[in-house]
């Protein structure tokens, strides 16, 4: 057996430990040794921003709601199979320090005054290490110019693949949750807080968004909905400042101030993807989505 051929018994080992990788998620190689990424990004950690523009008492309770039985039931496929994806190893910048790439995020998007610019700026930022794992940046989906604005929370396999965010199966029920009432994806705006998928699924780190912060309040300010929609509890905690988890912090809108000083409504609810593990929460999200179109209709 020559040595770069490994024994029948160790390959099969090795095939055996490779199957347990990808069947927890873990698709993408990062680098040869281990890190301990939050042991770095605490020495390294710039000073939390306070969130003077949100974080701000919710507006109003929770609806009380009559109908109850929500609409979102029918699941369907998954539109395309998660494809595998070659291992990468990350460049330079994942060793940028988390605060000087926040601050570099923060001057350039300031600069930015159209939609086309600050994604042309995305496509060439490379201070946030998961541009270099991901295969396409995912700016948005949807109408630019629409009353409401879906936040999500980071691109999923099949959004790194297609450029676009929602589109696997957290998508086909975030469409049918828009559907039910009566929007679709030309009468809204739907991007994420991070714009590149992280390896293997995994939630982005508080470094990673803190670095992407920036360029989600400037696509904010730059599309200028007329209210926010937050799916989940990262991007409910990043764009309102609540640290309440998701079931507390749902159902409630909450004062979203604009640069300019304008304010507008942030509903926080509950992820599709949450959902979809989670159907019988459903019912929440319909209560939340009511809020939502009750609100658009009186904004008329
Ligand atoms: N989950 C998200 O938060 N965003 C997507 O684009 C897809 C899944």
């Amino acid at each position: 057996m020559s040595p770069s051929h490994p024994a029948p018994d160790a390959r099969a080992d090795l095939i055996s430990y490779l199957d347990f990788h990808v069947e927890a998620g873990v698709d993408a190689a990062l680098d040869e040794a281990p890190h301990d990424r939050f042991g770095e990004a605490e020495a390294a950690a710039p000073p939390r921003e306070p969130p003077p523009r949100r974080a701000a008492p919710p507006a109003s309770a929770p609806a009380s709601a009559p109908d109850d039985a929500s609409p979102f039931r029918r699941e369907l496929p998954s539109r395309d199979p998660a494809p595998k994806e070659p291992p990468r190893t990350y460049g330079n910048a994942a060793s940028a320090k988390p605060g000087e790439a926040a601050d570099d995020a923060r001057a350039r998007a300031a600069q930015m005054q159209t939609l086309e610019e600050l994604e042309a700026l995305l496509r060439g930022f490379e201070g946030c290490g998961l541009r270099f794992t991901a295969k396409n940046l995912v700016f948005a989906d949807g109408n630019p110019q629409a009353r409401v604005m879906f936040v999500g929370e980071a691109p999923g396999a099949d959004e790194d693949r297609i450029g676009k965010p929602f589109m696997g199966r957290s998508g086909q029920l975030l469409d049918r949750m828009m559907a039910a009432i009566g929007l679709d994806r030309t009468g809204a705006y739907i991007t994420n807080v991070v714009p590149w998928r992280p390896p293997g699924n995994r939630n982005p780190t508080p470094q990673e968004i803190a670095i992407c912060r920036p360029f989600i309040e400037r696509q904010i300010e730059l599309a200028d909905p007329e209210l926010l929609v937050c799916l989940g509890a990262p991007a409910t905690q990043t764009l309102t400042g609540t640290k309440d988890g998701i079931l507390k912090a749902r159902g409630r809108f909450y004062p979203y101030i604009l640069r300019d000083g304008r304010e507008i409504k942030a509903l926080a609810t509950l992820h599709p993807a949450y959902l979809l593990r989670q159907p019988v929460q459903k019912r929440l999200a319909w209560r939340d989505f009511r809020m939502l179109k009750a609100a658009l209709d009186g904004g008329r």
